[in-house]
């Protein structure tokens, strides 16, 4: 984990104003995403060699102190792993007892499946003190499709005896137009999280923008590369201040495809592997939702029932 001041590009031996334009140009705008960049990547954006891109990429990585940690060291940061309650029990036991710190957690499914519901439900259940299943902490909510509602955070807070005027003060909406302005709310996201106030950043959707903005191009590398980055700056948010991150993204049912998943998340396969946890939810009978964990690093594979019900989201 880094600690201390701020470093800038041009902090970056190799790195001078004309390069450090490029990068800014490229999309690396912080010292962070050029130390997660591939020497290719780098190369194709400020038109260096390979060499050249490779010490800029392990300078980045040193000055945010980006090294081996001993097994120890990892357990102790996992010791500080905290979880958010979803509201109904079934799925925080799926979830090995909630929406964890230190991690992305994917929600996808086709629409209506409730991921904008689970989203509203967490912003507020993290407002709770710990032995409530909170973190005692405000949220960030950047909304991508204009689907943040307060009036559903109001009927949440009630449904938990919380002060409903308090509840939406802790909750900071960004409201963003395209796939750039979603980049550019994460990073002041990071930034604001940086006061230890924020315990949760919700990106809902994570990809809608993106797959508008990048509609019908010949290419998805440049798409890939983009949304990699901006899972990374939230990834490296939630590290940092040992917060939780809720991405969602919507997919569509493919009743003809009998093996295997039967939904593709949006966004391809770079979205499945740089969330922590991925959560496939569908819409069942009697207004319930199920919900498959699809693929966690150390919790059993399984599903949950639960409802959306006017109170929020319960058993
Ligand atoms: P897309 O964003 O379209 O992909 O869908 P989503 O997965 O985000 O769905 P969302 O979370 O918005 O779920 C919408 C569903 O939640 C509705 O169809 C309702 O079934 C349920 N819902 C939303 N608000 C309420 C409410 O106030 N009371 C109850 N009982 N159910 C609600
Ligand atoms: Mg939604």
């Amino acid at each position: 984990m880094s600690g201390g001041k701020a470093i800038s590009l041009e902090d970056l031996p190799g790195v001078g104003a004309t390069t450090a334009e490029k990068l800014r140009d490229a999309g690396f705008r912080e010292v962070s995403s050029v130390a997660a960049a591939s020497a290719s990547e780098l190369k194709d954006a400020v038109g260096i060699g390979e060499a050249a891109a490779n010490r800029i990429i392990m300078a980045a990585k040193e000055s945010l102190d980006i090294r081996f940690r001993t097994g120890r060291e990892m357990l102790e940061k996992r010791k500080s792993v905290k979880k958010i309650s979803t509201g109904s029990s079934a799925l925080d036991n799926l979830l090995g007892g909630g929406i964890e710190t230190q991690a992305i957690s994917e929600f996808y499914g086709e629409f209506g499946s409730g991921k904008t519901q689970i989203a509203h439900q967490a912003a507020v259940n993290v407002q709770l003190p710990e032995e409530k299943g909170g973190l005692g902490r405000g949220a960030i909510f950047i909304d991508t499709e204009n689907t943040f509602r307060p009036e559903r955070i109001i009927q949440m807070a009630e449904g938990l005896e919380l002060d409903p005027d308090e509840a939406l003060e802790r909750i900071q909406v960004a409201r963003a137009y395209n796939s750039d302005d979603q980049i550019l709310w994460a990073e002041k996201a990071a930034e604001i999280a940086q006061s230890g106030e924020v315990g949760l950043i919700i990106v809902d959707s994570l990809t809608a923008q993106f797959r508008s903005d990048y509609a019908g191009r010949g290419t998805l590398a440049s798409r890939q590369q983009k949304l990699n980055q901006h899972m990374h700056t939230l990834q490296r948010a939630a590290d940092l201040n040992n917060l939780a991150v809720i991405v969602t993204n919507q997919v569509m049912a493919k009743p003809d495809i009998f093996f295997g998943d039967p939904t593709a998340p949006i966004g391809g396969h770079i979205v499945g592997h740089t969330s922590t946890f991925r959560l496939y939810l569908r819409k069942s009978k009697g207004g319930k939702r199920v919900a498959r964990l699809v693929d966690s690093p150390n919790l059993p594979d399984g599903e949950a029932i639960f409802m959306v019900k006017q109170e929020g989201i319960r058993d």
